[in-house]
């Protein structure tokens, strides 16, 4: 007999409310409340779920041989974020397979292609920016970032307007949690995104020359699972938006990053006279230090004890992302902007978890990681070295109950000029 322990209980007979109110931070308050990293609440319409932090909770999350992610996403967040059957609700080796079609695009060439055209597409914006009396850099860079990775993964946008197409990726990650129109505006992007996509790749099936042979489009579109099959047409489509959302969503990140130098001036110097080490901790302490996704959903797939709890086949288990990348016994000072502690990082893949932690191929840790580390590196590069600005007076409130949170104002620039 293993030891138990009864879990601290966040009363309530549906606490979904406190988690929207309190964010990022609900589990958080709730595991210094109960003095506890683990404990229950309700949620979700009154839903049993087991929510935990720390690194030996998120090393447990990873092993699938306890946990499934088949039936964890809550439809509103499918209907939306994830769109339905793609890489995120798969398990075991069918999973695997589909997650080495997204690995394999993420060679060191490739993350050098996609960097390479965001920066291309930030020069060629840089002029029209000088001439504007004031730029918001989060839509602007929705739109660099649309250009860039449609033509990295080879998507055609020749009958398509940027700035329309931009905003409607951007619904889709930025209406997950939110109730009421803007909740059916995601819905709405997602599925006019997907009805365009799903020809291209019906298009390419029927041997249409859309997009060359080398192209993520193209391959996700020749895909074929383990039973020789091509996706059918909706995966597929699901899969390449598993592409574009999410790289347009970076713009959250650079819009931070915009943010962390503007609050932390004397980092932004030692980043001028620094080298490739300092950014790369600086991109980190960004990832680490601000919020993104507040947590990752699991299903537990058979019985097991851990730290006291008998986790119950089926129940609904989060891990709570921001409470590792703040937790005191993980990072010293941790709600302090300290790039330098990434000097001595053992690079664990349980503690710095803002994109899920573990195994990229037989877990579900995001497949875009590096892709983001390396976009991040340019853009910070660009708005350090490559352009000057001013920050004028502005709302840049980070809303801890704001999924993904940008600056309130969006991140206004003036006097924008290139050097
Ligand atoms: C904007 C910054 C990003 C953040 C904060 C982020 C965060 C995450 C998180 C939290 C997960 C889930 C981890 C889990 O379930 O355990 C995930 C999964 C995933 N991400 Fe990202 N991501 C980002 C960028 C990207 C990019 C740029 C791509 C592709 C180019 C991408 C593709 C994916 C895919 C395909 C998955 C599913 C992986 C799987 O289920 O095996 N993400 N991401």
């Amino acid at each position: 007999m293993g030891y138990r322990e009864e879990l601290p209980y966040d009363k309530g007979i549906d606490n979904t409310l406190s988690f929207l109110n309190q964010g990022y931070l609900y589990i958080t308050n709730q595991r210094k409340r109960l003095n506890r990293d683990m404990f229950k609440t309700r949620i979700l319409g009154g839903k049993q779920v087991v929510c935990m932090a720390g690194k030996e909770a998120a090393e447990v999350f990873y092993d699938n041989d306890k946990f499934k992610r088949d039936g964890a996403a809550p439809s509103r967040v499918l209907n939306t974020l994830f769109g339905q059957d793609g890489v995120q609700t798969l398990d075991g080796e069918e999973h695997a397979h589909r997650k080495t079609m997204f690995m394999d695009l993420m060679t060191k060439d490739s993350l050098e292609e996609i960097a390479t055209l965001v920066e291309k597409e930030w020069m060629k914006a840089l002029p029209l920016w000088e001439k504007e009396e004031q730029v918001v850099l989060y839509d602007e860079i929705k739109k660099i970032l649309t250009l860039a990775v449609c033509q990295w993964t080879g998507v055609p946008t020749h009958d398509q307007d940027i700035d329309v197409l931009s905003e409607q990726l951007g619904d889709m990650y930025e209406s997950a949690e939110k109730i009421g129109f803007q909740h059916i505006k995601g819905k709405q992007s997602r599925k006019k995104v997907e009805k365009w996509l799903e020809k291209l790749i019906v298009d390419i099936r029927s041997d249409q020359e859309i997009t060359l042979k080398d192209t993520p489009l193209y391959k996700i579109a020749m895909h074929r699972d383990l039973n020789n099959q091509l996706l059918d047409k909706h995966t597929a489509t699901v899969e390449v938006l598993n592409l574009l959302r999410p790289t347009v969503a970076i713009s959250v990140y650079i819009a931070l990053s915009a943010l962390a130098l503007h609050s932390f001036p004397e980092k932004k110097e030692k980043l001028k006279m620094s080298d490739a080490t300092y950014q790369k901790m600086f991109v980190q302490e960004i990832r680490r230090y601000y919020p993104f996704f507040p947590v990752a959903p699991a299903i537990v797939k058979k019985d097991f004890l851990w730290d006291g709890h008998d986790f119950k086949e089926g129940t609904l288990v989060l891990l709570d992302l921001y409470g590792n990348n703040h937790h005191p016994s993980l990072w010293k000072n941790p709600n302090e902007f300290m790039p330098e502690r990434f000097k001595d990082w053992d690079k664990s893949p349980f503690d710095l978890i803002p994109q899920g932690g573990g195994e990229y191929v037989s877990g579900h840790r995001c497949a875009g990681e590096w892709l983001t580390i390396e976009v991040m590196k340019k853009c910070l590069d660009i708005m350090v070295n490559k352009m000057d600005y001013t920050v004028p007076p502005q709302d840049l409130e980070i809303k801890m109950n704001e999924m993904p949170s940008v600056p309130k104002s969006g991140f206004i620039m003036e006097n924008v000029k290139r050097i």
